[in-house]
């Protein structure tokens, strides 16, 4: 069976999702709503699916089966409630929602429906993360005590990137926030967050971050620390760690080749990956591949709506701790 599938919006993300369910045989992608004109028409020629500029058109369309959301996460849960109304299942970028009202909304129009709802928390599925997650889940680092995320970016987001309270831990660190759930296996109960604007003048001046520690407590008694920062010169920098109380699973940066040339001045490693595209590319082709195989044999979601609430949930603890300065329990 091949899954007929419309993408909504074709930005940044919209346009990886685009590629990989094109080249995908699971797939056949066959409209896509974008309402910018020159995006629409880069997708419509790299992919020759059909573009329209409303997404509602979408929503009644009897061909399709599926939809993939690349919009601005603001539209989402109005999206998701739409598509799920409509039957169709939906695999949806990260946020979810901007706030838990809207997320239970989604979740619940989808639920009633009796359709999928994925929310794409890709790092998940990333094959170094598997493992991480695997070991952890076999016991074999005991009990988790300790999950600690480093998660940098190589340089700032361009002007034209929306900036706001909060954004940086409802965009970015959401991430990281459903990777410590991840790993941990277990739901975050209190949040103690701090940040920073000490790089990114245009950060500071709409009350967003740069740099941000947050220290998490989980309900199974294991402690989390997450290290963001929007600046790391020497490139796109994802490490995460469990230590648990029979040893610790660790997973350290992913390089093209681990040779290192060593002189007189010392060792020299290959750079880092450019960015997400570049470090995470196989997760996102298993983003869609697991969607799929969802929609055909009814397997598990790697992450679902219940999961893209958790995380925002934290993101908005996670900005309350920070403005308010105290712990915040979930
Ligand atoms: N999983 C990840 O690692 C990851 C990475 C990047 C972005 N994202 C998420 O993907 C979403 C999009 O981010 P982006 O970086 O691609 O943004 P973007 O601004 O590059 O793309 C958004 C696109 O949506 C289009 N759009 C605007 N209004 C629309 C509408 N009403 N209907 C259809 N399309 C509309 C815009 O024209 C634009 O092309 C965000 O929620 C973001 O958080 C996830």
């Amino acid at each position: 069976m091949t899954i007929k599938i419309g993408l909504v919006g074709a930005g940044f993300i919209g346009l990886l999702h685009a590629r990989n369910l094109s080249a995908s045989p699971l797939f056949e992608l066959t409209v896509v709503a974008e309402p910018n004109e020159a995006t629409a028409n880069r997708v419509a020629q790299e992919t020759g699916a059909r573009v329209v500029a409303d997404w509602t058109e979408l929503v009644d369309d009897p061909l399709l089966d599926a939809v993939l959301l690349a919009s601005p996460a603001e539209l989402h849960a109005d999206q998701v409630v739409a598509f799920a109304d409509a039957g169709k299942h939906i695999l949806c970028e990260k946020p979810l929602a901007l706030n838990l009202e809207d997320a239970d909304r989604a979740v619940a129009a989808a639920q009633e429906a009796g359709v999928l709802l994925q929310v794409d928390f890709n790092r998940r599925l990333d094959p170094h993360h598997a493992v991480l997650r695997t070991a952890v889940e076999e016991g074999r680092v005991g009990a988790p005590t300790i999950v600690n995320i480093i998660s940098r970016d190589p340089g700032l987001p361009g002007p034209d990137y929306r900036r706001g309270p909060g954004k940086m831990f409802m965009d970015t660190t959401i991430h990281d926030f459903d990777m410590a759930r991840f790993l941990a296996g277990s739901e975050i109960t209190e949040v103690s967050a701090l940040s920073a604007a000490t790089i990114d003048e245009l950060a500071r001046e709409a009350d967003d971050a740069d740099t941000t520690v947050v220290a998490l407590r989980f309900a199974n008694g294991a402690l989390g620390i997450i290290d963001n920062s929007r600046q790391a010169r020497y490139g796109y920098d994802q490490r995460a760690e469990v230590l648990g109380t029979e040893g610790m699973a660790t997973c350290g940066n992913v390089q093209d080749t681990v040779t290192a040339v060593a002189t007189a001045s010392g060792f020299a490693s290959p750079a880092l990956p450019t960015f997400f595209p570049e470090r995470y590319a196989e997760s996102f082709r298993l983003a869609v591949e697991r969607f799929a195989a969802s929609i055909v044999d009814g397997a598990p979601l790697p992450s679902d709506g219940r999961d893209g609430r958790a995380a925002i949930a934290v993101a908005l603890a996670a900005e309350t701790s920070r403005r308010e300065r105290r712990v915040v329990s979930l």
